[in-house]
């Protein structure tokens, strides 16, 4: 039973002089979920926002807000992300050498877990956290930049996680993140992804964010 396809938007993206603006458009054109990426400069080389812009996005939406945490020692942050308005908190298993009491810690707090991978870190490291968490989200790019060029071995990671997925016999998403627009999005779809993040494909598109929207779900769905 393929999962239904949900696209959440990246703000990083987007204009800051007019983020709430932004936002409420997105949502206007159809978007699931809110994405927001968090960067510390030390597990990835950029920097980009805390909590302070997580509750920002707050106030400019109902939708869920789905944040990204590119950060070491997760641990240490994720209590002010839930509190800033988080409803998803998505950690890297490369940062986490206790996973499972990092997902606990965020369902305790009232967020839904989701683990992360990189490209190169391979699809058998979340097979035991698999019945913990709500989705996994595969890079299909190295993380820290938007508007970067997907990454094809990813693809063969995707079809094995849905699998897994398959195997348990759990409703858990599986999203990718990294060069998604409408050449991508039915690929990844096709190898079983249906969370959707992009950035540049939507904020950047000439033909507005709306639209963008529209054409990203319609190509996906035609995977
Ligand atoms: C990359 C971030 C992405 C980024 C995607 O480190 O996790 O969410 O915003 O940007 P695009 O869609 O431009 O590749
Ligand atoms: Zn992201």
């Amino acid at each position: 039973m393929p999962e239904h396809i949900r696209i959440a938007p990246s703000i990083l993206a987007a204009d800051f002089t007019r983020l709430g603006a932004q936002i409420a458009d997105a949502q206007a054109g159809g978007a699931d979920w809110i994405h927001v990426d968090i960067m510390d400069g030390r597990f990835v080389p950029n920097i980009s926002m805390g909590p302070l812009v997580v509750a920002a996005a707050r106030r400019a939406t109902s939708l869920p807000l789905d944040v990204h945490l590119m950060i070491v020692e997760p641990e240490q942050h994720i209590p002010a992300f839930v509190e800033a308005g988080a409803n998803i908190i998505s950690v890297h298993v490369e940062t986490c050498p206790h996973l499972h009491r990092v997902v606990q810690q965020i369902r305790e707090l009232g967020a839904k877990p989701a683990v992360v991978l990189n490209p190169h870190t391979p699809a058998v490291l979340i097979e035991e956290i698999l019945p913990e968490v709500d989705m996994v989200l595969v890079m299909t790019v190295n993380p820290g930049f938007g508007g970067q060029q997907f990454i094809p071995l990813t693809l063969e990671k995707i079809r094995r996680i849905r699998a897994m997925i398959t195997r348990l016999g759990r409703s858990i998403d599986v999203q990718v993140d990294g060069g998604i627009d409408r050449e991508t999005a039915p690929l990844v779809a096709a190898h079983g992804a249906n969370v959707l993040v992009a950035g540049t494909s939507i904020f950047g598109a000439a033909e507005g964010i709306r639209s963008a929207i529209a054409g990203l779900r319609a190509a996906a769905s035609a995977g």
